[in-house]
């Protein structure tokens, strides 16, 4: 999403600054364009130097460079962004007054592009009044702010104040600027993570899914301009961009409740979950004490649910699912697609290095109901979910 866009940063004189680095560092992996302007303050957190050789742009510091000028005017049309991060308290202060003594406040007071701010300060100066003043004001000239977080301050007191850290900052402007509007409109449903089976109130019957491909597509839906259910059953993953709704469940029982109610509205629906196929047929309601010998415990099938998606889908729904095997890949594949009624099927197979579990990559092919088949090469997950939304895309939308 942000490759080729191109963001001004703008680094203030604040101990948050070295959090700059890793945010430039974010962005050019991300495949950004980025410049850097720094007030002289900044310099005593952050050398140039390192600045300018992630950036792999020149970072400007001064109005003035030996004989040259710099021109302020220029780079506040070339960015798609300007990002003030960190927003120190006397930038502030001055952005919200119109001040200009520096080359960072003249690219701000000419800037044509939107203008973000990643305010950095201890939970005092943050809590005055004239602070919160100041914010008023940037907001109503058009900026926005992105929040400040609560955490241990550089003066050893905890609070308000900490800069958000360099990846939500990333997500948040990609978030608020760079959403495509392929899927505007569109409502999207995605299922993703394990589910547990409880035995009893301490153990489960679940499997090794770490969530990583369902979230990484939930994203992706979201970027290209859909509004995004995302249920997950219990996962480590953390939704991506404020925006998706998150419904979290446990068991396939609660599952299916949330899917179901969620598949009438959606157009496209994606079920990457891992879904346990059965669940212990009575639940312990103490915990079961170990005894002398070993323990049965019977197991019940839980509902097939994008079975059950597959039975009420209605013309116009778009509805994919995928498949993990081991063995006679493609034919358990092809039979899935046809038995649960689906328009396209993911097939990952577990004999394919990096593919599968727990891991940052997959290599999947997808199988339409036409009989087409698009093989997508090991890349890590994010990677695989953008070519598979693309894929979803081209069929559907
Ligand atoms: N699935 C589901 N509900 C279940 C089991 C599976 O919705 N109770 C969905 C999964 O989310 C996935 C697809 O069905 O999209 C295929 O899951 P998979 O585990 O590969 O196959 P199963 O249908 O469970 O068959 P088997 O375990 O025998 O391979």
């Amino acid at each position: 999403m942000l490759q080729g866009k191109k963001i001004l940063i703008g680094i203030t004189g604040s101990i948050a600054a070295y959090k700059s680095i890793l945010l430039v560092r974010l962005l050019v992996k991300a495949g950004a364009e980025v410049k850097v302007v720094m007030t002289p303050a900044a310099k005593d957190f952050v050398a140039p130097v390192v600045l300018s050789t992630l950036s792999r742009n020149r970072v400007i510091v001064d109005l003035a460079d030996g004989n040259e000028w710099s021109n302020h005017v220029m780079l506040g049309r070339w960015a798609d962004l300007f990002l003030v991060a960190p927003l120190s308290c006397n930038t502030l202060a001055k952005m919200a007054h119109g001040f200009c003594d520096n080359i960072l406040l003249a690219v701000y007071l000419s800037a044509t592009c939107p203008v973000v701010v990643a305010p950095a300060m201890d939970e005092d100066m943050w809590h005055h009044p004239s602070t919160q003043k100041n914010l008023q004001l940037i907001r109503e000239y058009g900026n926005e702010v992105i929040p400040v977080e609560k955490g241990e301050l550089a003066s050893g007191l905890y609070g308000d104040g900490r800069m958000a850290e360099p990846g939500d900052i990333m997500s948040w402007i990609t978030e608020r600027f760079f959403r495509t509007e392929e899927l505007k409109g569109k409502q999207a449903l995605v299922s993703a993570g394990p589910t547990y089976e409880a035995i009893d109130p301490v153990r489960f019957v679940g499997n090794h899914s770490s969530g990583k491909m369902g979230f990484a597509i939930a994203g992706e839906l979201f970027m290209r301009g859909a509004d995004v259910t995302l249920v997950a059953g219990p996962t480590q993953q953390q939704v991506q961009y404020k925006g998706i709704k998150l419904i979290e469940v446990r068991s396939a029982d609660e599952m299916l409740a949330a899917c179901s109610a969620n598949f009438l509205s959606a157009d496209i629906t994606v079920m990457a979950a891992a879904v346990a196929d059965y669940a212990p047929a009575a639940r312990a309601a103490e915990k079961i004490k170990k005894a002398a010998g070993g323990l049965d415990i019977a197991l019940v099938k839980t509902t097939d649910i994008l079975k059950e998606l597959g039975l009420q889908k209605k013309p116009g729904q778009y509805l994919m699912g995928f498949a993990l095997e081991t063995n006679n890949e493609k034919e358990h594949a092809i039979e899935k697609l046809r038995s649960k009624n689906l328009d396209a099927i993911v097939l990952n197979s577990l004999r394919d290095k990096g593919a599968g579990f727990g891991i940052d990559t997959n290599k999947v092919t997808i199988i339409a109901s036409d009989g087409s088949e698009t093989a997508i090469g090991l890349k890590s997950k994010k990677a695989v979910a953008a070519d598979i939304v693309s894929f979803i895309i081209q069929q559907h939308a």
